[in-house]
């Protein structure tokens, strides 16, 4: 079973209700355990199987991000349980990098399906219950890839932009219904989505290129994740929130 880190004296979620999609591990399973831990009612939402006995106290439900019937359903059955919704926060996605060349078309498709159509459907799916709620608030989990692509990454870093555009566009139009919707983009997390993607050799490189010398903790994106979801961030929609070490911001260094 996983220790449950503890966070002294921050509550600011208390009985807030959330969907966290990918929170199965990684960032969304992090950003789970701080929301609970800040007072939050949690359903984590996942395609893999989340065992019982990891994760206490959160609802587990399954769904498939990129289909539009799990999505529904997925949705529906979360604000069953937790009787409205709060919060939604999408970081269920994937990372797989090719060659141009070598790119299918089933390649860029099951990324564009999962990172961008996922995050479409579930934001409208939330939105359907925050609408007549008048109030809400969504945070899409982006990447630095957005900005400033590395190798290979032409569709993961395209489906990525995409979600920034949207999530920006849905944030002017969501504005008037009392929802917040706003992006976090990450540079290298320590994940095992980056212990899968990333060599010795391109990790030894890019931690090179980091301001800050080091790749982020999940903990470190589910901080500002828990700051974008409470009643602090009350003015804050339509943000991209570059949680990088510096490194969208620098160029070359000596
Ligand atoms: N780790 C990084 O360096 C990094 C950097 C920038 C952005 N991100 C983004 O952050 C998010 C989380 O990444 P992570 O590092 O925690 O990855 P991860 O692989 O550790 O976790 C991703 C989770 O998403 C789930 N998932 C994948 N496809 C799904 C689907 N179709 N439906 C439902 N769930 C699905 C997986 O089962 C897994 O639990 C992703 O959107 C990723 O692109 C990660």
């Amino acid at each position: 079973m996983n220790e449950r880190k503890q966070y002294p004296g921050a509550k600011r979620l208390t009985d807030k209700r959330a969907v966290i999609t990918g929170g199965a591990r990684g960032i969304g399973r992090a950003i789970a355990d701080r929301f609970i831990a800040e007072g939050a009612e949690v359903v984590i939402a996942d395609k893999e199987h989340i065992p019982d006995d990891d994760i206490a106290g959160c609802h587990k439900l399954p769904v498939d991000v990129a289909d539009e019937s799990s999505v529904k359903e997925m949705m529906t059955e979360a604000v069953t349980l937790l009787s409205r919704l709060d919060i939604l926060v999408n970081s269920a996605g994937i990372a797989k990098h090719r060659e141009l060349l070598e790119t299918e078309l089933a390649h860029w498709q099951q990324i564009m399906d999962i990172n961008l159509t996922g995050t479409f459907l579930c934001n409208r799916e939330a939105a359907r219950f925050m609408v007549p709620q008048k109030s809400g608030c969504i945070i899409n989990i982006g990447s630095a890839a957005a900005i400033l692509p590395s190798v290979r990454t032409h569709a993961y870093a395209a489906s990525k932009g995409g979600v920034m555009s949207f999530t920006k566009a849905i944030a002017g139009d969501l504005a008037k219904h009392g929802i917040r919707v706003n992006v976090i983009n990450p540079s290298p997390v320590d994940t095992e989505m980056v212990k899968s993607a990333h060599t010795p050799e391109f990790r030894a490189s890019y931690t090179a290129r980091l301001p800050m010398g080091r790749y982020a903790l999940p903990e470190e994106i589910a901080g500002t994740a828990a700051f974008l979801a409470s009643d602090d961030a009350g003015y804050v929609t339509g943000a991209m929130l570059n949680v990088d070490g510096g490194f969208t911001s620098s160029g070359v260094r000596q």
